[in-house]
């Protein structure tokens, strides 16, 4: 598919909020990919349009959707459905749009949560994720944008305080994914 017709596809699924959203992080991880390694420019762009190519369903029609196509899901996934979206998204890109490329896939996979030692793409995707313009304003979000091109691991460690005080003052349930890959960026 060409990111001509993914992105008509996605207009036809996601809200426009959405849409804009994951515009809003292929241009950003194009960038990032122009600043961390040039290799990855067109992946980045494609991985950041599909990366919420699941986001829109509801949390009891996630988890039927899980069920019916044999995706198994953790009890911290079942606790927390916002975060089921990651891994239908490898579904659903590679049903409905065709992607079968690996890196792409596992980007897909862990935007949410991140991964201890993610590729660069991983990376790229889910930082690409918090800064994209069209984020809702965040603590430190200045901060974060500008180390995002400096340096990329000091960035996600920054990502991570955030989010885990965040579920933390939320009282969320937190998948242990999160801590053990803010332990290794921490490093
Ligand atoms: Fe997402
Ligand atoms: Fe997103």
């Amino acid at each position: 598919m060409t990111n001509e017709e993914i992105i008509s596809r996605l207009e036809k699924t996601l809200k426009s909020s959405r849409l804009g959203h994951s515009i809003g992080v292929a241009c950003t991880a194009a960038n990032l990919a122009m600043c961390h390694d040039v290799s990855l420019i067109s992946k980045a762009f494609r991985a950041g349009l599909l990366h919420d190519c699941a986001k829109y369903m509801k949390d009891d029609e996630s988890i039927e959707f899980c069920d019916k196509h044999d995706i198994e899901l953790s009890k911290y996934e079942i606790a927390e459905p916002a975060l089921i979206h990651a891994k239908m998204g490898v579904f659903v890109a590679k049903n409905d749009y065709d992607e079968h490329d690996e890196e792409i896939l596992d980007a897909i996979r862990w935007h949410t949560t991140g991964r201890a030692n993610m590729k660069m793409l991983e990376k790229i995707i889910f930082v690409a994720d918090y800064i994209e313009p069209f984020r809702k304003i965040l603590p430190n979000l200045d901060e974060i944008r500008a180390k995002a091109y400096k340096d990329l691991d000091k960035c996600v460690v920054i990502i991570y305080e955030n989010s885990i005080s965040y579920i933390r003052e939320k009282g969320r349930c937190m998948d242990p994914t999160t801590l053990e890959a803010y332990e290794y960026y921490k490093k």
